[in-house]
C-alpha cells in the first residue's frame, strides 16, 4: 500500500505505511482543530518530537489502549512507560532505529521540551522516516537550521514543516527551509490551532511555488496527503 498521511490538525499526523499505522504527536482530545478523538485512532506505533502538552497529550492514554509503541527520546519513553505504556523504543538525536515499517532517524530541532509536569522531557527532536515508497521529514516544532541542507542531501519526498510562527518557524523561514531540504512535495504544519500562531498556507504554498522546485500540499485538519 503506497503510504498515506493524514493531518490530524496542530503537529499531529497519521501515517499508513507498509501495513503499520503511525501516529505523531497525538494531541487529538483537547485540540480545537482535530477532525478525531484520541479514541477512534488506532496506531501500531506512536512518535513524539517533544514534551510540550500539544505533542504529548494523548500518547499514553493511547499508547495503554492499543499497546502502540511508543518512539521517542530516552526521558519521554521513561515518563510515558511510568503512565503506562508498555512498549517504548527510546532513542536520541542522531540515531537510527529499525522498525517493521521502515528506519526511523531522530534529528535535531531548536526548541524546548519539558513535559506538561515539569519533568524533564530531554531533548526535542525532529523524525526523518525512511520508508519503503520514500522518505518524509518532519521538523516537528523547531526554528530554521543550516543542517536542514544536509538532512535534504538523501532525497526528501515529503517535508512536514510548521509555518505557524511565534514557537516554531513561521513562514518565512519555513521557505527558507524548503531552499535547503529541497524535497519533491512540502506540507505545512503547527498552524490555525489557536489565534497566536494563525497562518494563510495558501500564500505560503504560492510563494513555495514561485520560489521553489517543491510541490506544496495544503491540507484541512482530515484532508490526506499521498507520498
Ligand atoms: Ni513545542
Ligand atoms: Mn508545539
Amino acid at each position: 500500500m503506497a503510504t498515506e498521511l493524514t493531518w490530524l490538525g496542530h503537529g499531529c499526523w497519521f501515517v499508513q505505511s507498509n501495513n503499520a499505522a503511525i501516529l505523531l504527536d497525538p494531541f487529538l482530545d483537547d485540540s480545537p482543530t482535530a477532525p478525531r478523538k484520541s479514541e477512534d485512532v488506532a496506531p501500531n506505533f506512536i512518535l513524539v518530537s517533544h514534551g510540550h502538552f500539544d505533542h504529548v497529550a494523548d500518547a499514553a492514554r493511547i499508547a495503554k489502549r492499543t499497546s502502540a509503541t511508543v518512539v521517542s527520546n530516552f526521558e519521554i519513553c521513561e515518563w510515558l512507560g511510568k503512565q503506562g505504556a508498555q512498549s517504548t523504543e527510546p532513542m536520541n538525536i542522531g540515531g537510527t532505529i529499525e522498525l517493521p515499517f521502515g528506519r526511523v532517524k531522530m534529528t535535531i530541532a531548536h526548541h524546548s521540551s519539558v513535559l506538561p509536569d515539569g519533568a524533564y522531557g530531554g531533548n526535542p527532536g525532529g523524525f526523518l522516516l525512511t520508508l519503503a515508497d520514500g522518505k518524509i521529514y518532519f521538523a516537528c516544532d523547531t526554528g530554521l537550521f543550516d543542517e536542514m541542507k544536509e538532512i535534504g542531501r538523501s532525497g526528501i519526498d515529503l517535508a512536514v514543516l510548521p509555518i505557524g510562527d511565534r514557537f516554531t518557524m513561521g513562514p518565512d523561514d519555513a521557505l527558507q527551509a524548503v531552499k535547503l531540504i529541497a524535497p519533491r512535495q512540502v506540507a505545512p504544519s503547527h498552524y490555525n490551532t489557536w489565534p497566536p500562531i494563525v497562518q494563510d498556507a495558501e500564500a505560503w504554498a504560492q510563494r513555495i511555488k514561485n520560489e521553489t522546485k517543491a510541490n506544496p500540499v495544503v491540507v484541512s485538519p482530515g484532508g490526506k496527503i499521498k507520498l
